[in-house]
Formats: structure tokens, C-alpha cells, sequence
């Protein structure tokens, strides 16, 4: 027999329009809570201890070591002289960061007038190589401390850096010298193409520091999500960047997260804040993860910005 609860789910997760009501309800208050932002330091620190681990290094990585992919089941990379050799020695970053901003790609930026506040913060994270032209700089700034890449990107934007890594070096440049973050042992196939973007950018001496994500960092911080609600193949990209802002920084203000088809002004929304290209339907669960920051928002532990910049 069939027990209730497989035919009615307890939790629903709220429709689009709810959403909106509910956010327009809040208006733009936003108190800061230190004791929340303390709170969720510390449950980070102790799930997921960000400051060692968010990112491969000879000090959490040694040779030897199995790093086993979080992305899929039953394969590892066991550190080698190759590999070894190309991971920086420890956390490079100044700890603790002050005042953070992630930078989500979502449509809701295009107009937004952001791109002052996004520069003003002392550190700024952004998602998936977004485009920083000039039509988009009063939108979402210019100033970039890290970036994420996924080795998808460099297979089809830059021909797996085959016969392209001048175009690959080049368009980096907008990054300016900043980290640049790759998932390079979350699926086996992305491994070659990470190690090449390392040596692309290195064979050039180019201002980039390559820093390949800690897939033990990234499997804690989706039990962390899991444990809180989020159910999907795969935290979104700017989920584990917001966990990283919240476990590293003093203070994390979100931009460009809005994973809805339709904006505070009921008028549609795109995608993107430069194409209108949806992410494949069950991999992400990007409002169930909205949620989950918006009740983070309304407790003063992190700044959404969902409306226009003053
Ligand atoms: O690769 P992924 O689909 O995770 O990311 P993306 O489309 O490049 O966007 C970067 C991040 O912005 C996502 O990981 C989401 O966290 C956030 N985003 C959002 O909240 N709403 C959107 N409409 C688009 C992106």
C-alpha cells in the first residue's frame, strides 16, 4: 500500500509567482546579523573547513594521495610527480576576506546597474567565465579576484585548447590577475582539459593562478546543501561559491541569482545576463537553492540583490 506521503509531498517547493509576491513583500530591508554570519562560518568551517580545503594544494593533496571524484562514482586520480607539481602549496588567498561578492550569471543583472556596487567589494568571485564586455560593465562591474571554469567550457569554447590556446590566453585577459577555479577532479573527463588550461596559461606566464577545486571540499559542501534541503545531481556553480564566500568572507552580498522566468516587475526574464541558454532541466536545482539563500537574506547572514543597484 501506497503510504500518503508518496502521493503528497510534505514540502512543496513555491511557484514562480509565489516567489516573486514573496520577495516584493520583503522590499529592499536588509538587516546585517552578525550572529547568523558567525553561525553559518561555523557550521561551514566544521562540515567543510573551506580554508584548507577549497582548493587542491601539496599540503592537502601530497603525493599519493587518492583524490576521488566527486562528480561521479568509483574513479580517483592518485596524485603523481605530473600532477603534484602543478597545485599551489597552500590557501594563497589573504584570510579573512571582508567584504565579498558573488556573482551569479543570471538575466536579472541585465539593467540592474550593479556594476559600481559589484567593484566596490574587496573580493569578487564569478561563475563559469561570464562575459565582462563593455555593454555589460555598468551591469556587473569590471574587477575579478576569482573565477570558476568548468573544463566543459574549454572543450567547446576553445576546441579542448587543442589549436586555440592563444584565443583562450587572450580572452582571460578580462579576468585581469585573478584565481581561476576548475573542478578539475569532479569527472574523469574533465581532468585532461583543466591540466591543459594550466599549462596554456602558464607556457604564456600569464597573471592567472590556476586553482584546481578540492573535489572532497565539493562532495562536503552538496551533503551540507543536501542535508538542508537542496536535492539535485549537482549544486549549481553558484551555490558552491556562496558557501565558499560564506565560510571565507566577513561579509557576502549575492548578485544575479534568479533562476525565474519572470522578474519583480512581471516582465520576462532571461536566462542569462548575456543569452537566454537553460541549463538542462534535472541536473540543477536552482530555485530550490534560491530559497535556501533567500531565507539566508532574511535572516541578515547574506545580501541578495534582486532589484536594480541605487
Ligand atoms: O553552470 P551553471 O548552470 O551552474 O551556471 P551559470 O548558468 O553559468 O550561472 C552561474 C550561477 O548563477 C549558477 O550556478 C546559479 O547559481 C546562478 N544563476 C541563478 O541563480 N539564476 C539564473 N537565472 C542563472 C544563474
Amino acid at each position: 500500500v501506497l503510504c500518503w506521503f508518496y502521493i503528497y509531498p510534505v514540502y512543496r517547493l513555491p511557484r514562480d509567482k509565489e516567489i516573486v509576491e514573496e520577495v516584493l513583500r520583503q522590499g529592499e530591508v536588509w538587516q546585517k546579523n552578525q550572529t547568523g554570519i558567525d553561525l553559518y562560518r561555523k557550521l561551514l568551517t566544521d562540515c567543510c573547513d573551506p580554508r584548507r580545503m577549497f582548493a587542491v594544494t601539496k599540503e592537502n593533496s601530497p603525493m599519493g594521495k587518492v583524490l576521488w571524484y566527486d562528480g561521479e562514482f568509483y574513479h580517483s586520480h592518485t596524485v603523481n610527480n605530473e600532477t603534484y607539481s602543478l597545485f599551489v602549496q597552500d590557501n594563497p588567498l589573504q584570510l579573512p576576506l571582508k567584504k565579498c561578492a558573488v556573482v551569479g550569471n543570471g538575466g536579472i543583472l541585465r539593467h540592474s546597474r550593479c556594476g559600481q556596487h559589484i567593484d566596490q567589494a574587496d573580493f569578487i568571485m564569478r561563475c563559469n567565465l561570464p562575459p565582462l564586455s563593455k555593454e555589460y560593465v555598468e551591469d556587473v562591474g569590471t574587477k575579478t579576484h576569482l573565477v570558476t571554469a568548468n573544463p566543459s567550457i574549454i572543450e567547446k569554447r576553445f576546441q579542448n585548447l587543442l589549436w586555440s590556446r592563444k584565443a583562450f590566453v587572450d580572452s582571460m585577459k578580462v579576468y585581469g590577475s585573478s584565481y581561476i577555479y576548475m573542478p578539475a577532479f569532479s569527472m574523469k573527463p574533465g581532468t585532461d582539459p583543466s591540466l591543459r588550461a594550466y599549462y596554456a596559461l602558464s607556457d604564456t606566464s600569464s597573471n592567472l593562478t590556476m586553482l584546481f577545486a578540492n573535489p572532497e571540499f565539493l562532495r562536503t559542501v552538496g551533503k551540507f546543501w543536501k542535508a538542508r534541503g537542496v536535492h539535485a545531481k549537482r549544486l549549481s556553480t553558484g551555490l558552491f561559491l556562496v558557501s565558499l564566500a560564506l565560510g571565507l568572507c566577513e561579509e557576502v552580498t549575492a548578485y544575479g541569482f534568479w533562476p525565474f522566468s519572470v522578474g519583480l516587475d512581471e516582465q520576462p526574464v532571461s536566462h542569462h545576463y548575456y543569452d537566454n541558454i537553460l541549463p538542462y532541466k534535472w541536473f540543477h536545482a536552482m530555485p530550490e537553492e534560491f530559497v535556501q539563500l533567500w531565507h539566508l537574506h532574511k535572516s541578515g547572514t547574506l545580501h541578495m540583490r534582486v532589484g536594480h543597484c541605487p
